[in-house]
């Protein structure tokens, strides 16, 4: 009975995950999963962090599209530098480098859409 419970409390919070974040691909390593878990906290706001999906931010890239755009190495870099400084209309975003790479293992995990 209890484990029935915990199994139905599983379900609904991979369904609420899945209503929030429109299409998450699965994660293809710990770190893209750490990723997935921060840019759903503090991104998926404004970006469209999965596959498919229109941004809450008309302004803001999708993910998927900011994957297109940037090598690995590239959105390293510009991760930590709008961590310092913010992008455009972006706020800055407290990020470690940990983070950092977590993130782009994640967004590197993404099928590229342009
Ligand atoms: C308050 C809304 C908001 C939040 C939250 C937000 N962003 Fe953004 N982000 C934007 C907007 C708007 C732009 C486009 C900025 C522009 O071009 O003026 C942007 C641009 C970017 C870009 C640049 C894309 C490119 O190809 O140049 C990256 C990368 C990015 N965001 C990553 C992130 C990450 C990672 C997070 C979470 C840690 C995040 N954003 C959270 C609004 C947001």
């Amino acid at each position: 009975m209890r484990n029935a419970l915990v199994v139905l409390s599983l379900a609904g919070v991979l369904a609420a995950c899945a209503s929030m974040a429109p299409g998450p691909s699965m994660p293809a390593s710990p770190a893209a999963e750490r990723g997935l878990q921060f840019v759903t906290r503090s991104c998926a706001g404004c970006h469209a962090v999965g596959n498919v999906g229109q941004s809450a931010n008309a302004v803001a890239p999708p993910f998927a599209s900011v994957r297109m755009r940037h090598t690995a190495i590239g959105l390293e870099r510009s991760l930590a530098q709008i961590a310092r400084d913010g992008h455009g209309e972006m706020p800055p975003i407290y990020m470690t480098a940990a983070e950092v790479q977590d993130i782009v293992a994640y967004v590197e995990s993404l099928a590229p859409v342009s």
